[in-house]
């Protein structure tokens, strides 16, 4: 048994994944489709040791405790049941962005997580089974596993996986982040999830995915922003409006998300290229084309209300490193 280290990027989806038809396996009541973000980094080692009575999981420099550490522990468990051995692990895990604040850390974690302990394990899974196996610690991680962009095609047998429709030297967008809270959500898309079924809104927004998906298909085939951003803003919308009505509600919004939306909204109108997408937090992602990162991202940073802003390409999978964090 041997040690390793690797890397993953976090992703934003341009259909997102909100609401499951399976808790357990993580099965999505509907497709979603994201990018990578280069710029944003998870790197994870871990180590299995025969003598370990526990694992010992730390996270940014802290000891996980609670929900996080369990979810850490019953994913190695999968990993152990694969490779067939019970040996505990010391799991270091590091995010250079601040996670839980709707920066999608939990697809960057376990798609991180899956190929450090497969690997640790003396595993060799093929992309699509590390894909399958990321989705069972966090659904949205298993987006994380291909380069670029990706396809997570929902499906009932309990083997749904995301697979690459472009790779990451495809196009060359840009998601220029406005940090606008640093803060740790209280409710985590986790727990989320499983009050989408409760909004009056849920089952209209299903109906309406498949035509955003097939315009976001055909938009990133042609690399055309503006075939996509439209549909895009209307499913974050319409996410954060299940959200919102559902029992009970959740709103991650604050007034500077509802500012930087309308700022994004009136850039368009003078003639930049950009859309605004967010996860389940408050911070807003703008996405345009690298020719006009810089643009928005002075303007995004002279906006009242935002504290940082982050700018990333297109991203690649998950992906061991030559080196080990312990
Ligand atoms: O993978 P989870 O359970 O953290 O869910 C992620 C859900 C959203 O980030 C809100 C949307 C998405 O598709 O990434």
């Amino acid at each position: 048994m041997s040690k390793a280290t690797v890397v993953a990027n976090p992703n934003i989806a341009f259909v997102k994944y909100w609401g499951k038809i399976d808790e357990t396996l993580n099965l999505p009541a509907n497709p979603s489709l994201s990018m990578n973000l280069a710029a944003l980094t998870t790197v994870t080692t871990v180590e299995f040791r025969p003598g370990l009575r526990v694992d010992a999981v730390t996270i940014d420099d802290r000891p996980a405790v609670g929900e996080s550490f369990d979810r850490v522990v019953a994913h190695l468990g999968r990993v152990r049941s694969l490779a067939g051995f019970s040996a505990r692990a010391c799991v270091v895990s590091r995010n250079d962005f601040p996670a839980g604040t709707g920066l999608a850390s939990s697809a960057s974690a376990f798609a991180a997580l899956s190929l450090a302990a497969t690997r640790a394990a003396g595993l060799d899974l093929d992309e699509r089974a590390l894909s399958r196996l990321a989705r069972l610690g966090s659904g949205s991680a298993c987006r994380s596993v291909p380069a670029g962009f990706s396809l997570w095609e929902g499906d009932s047998d309990g083997t749904s996986f995301a697979r690459q429709v472009a790779g990451r030297g495809h196009w060359d967008l840009v998601d220029v982040v406005a940090i606008v809270a640093y803060e740790h959500k209280r409710v985590g898309s986790h727990s989320g999830h499983g009050l989408a079924s409760t909004s009056p809104l849920h089952e209209a927004r299903l109906a309406a995915v498949p035509g955003w998906l097939k315009a976001i298909l055909r938009g990133i085939r042609d690399r055309d922003l503006s075939a996509i951003g439209p549909c895009m803003e209307a499913d974050a919308l319409a996410m954060h409006g299940v959200m919102m009505t559902s029992v009970p509600s959740l709103l991650y919004w604050t007034p500077a998300t509802v500012s930087v939306l309308q700022a994004v909204r009136s850039w368009r109108e003078e003639g930049l290229r950009v859309y605004f997408s967010l996860d389940a937090g408050p911070n807003v992602h703008c996405l345009c084309e690298s020719a006009d990162a810089l643009e928005i991202e002075q303007r995004l940073r002279n906006l009242a209300g935002v504290q940082d802003v982050l700018v990333s390409g297109v991203g690649d999978g998950v992906r061991p490193v030559a080196y080990h964090l312990f």
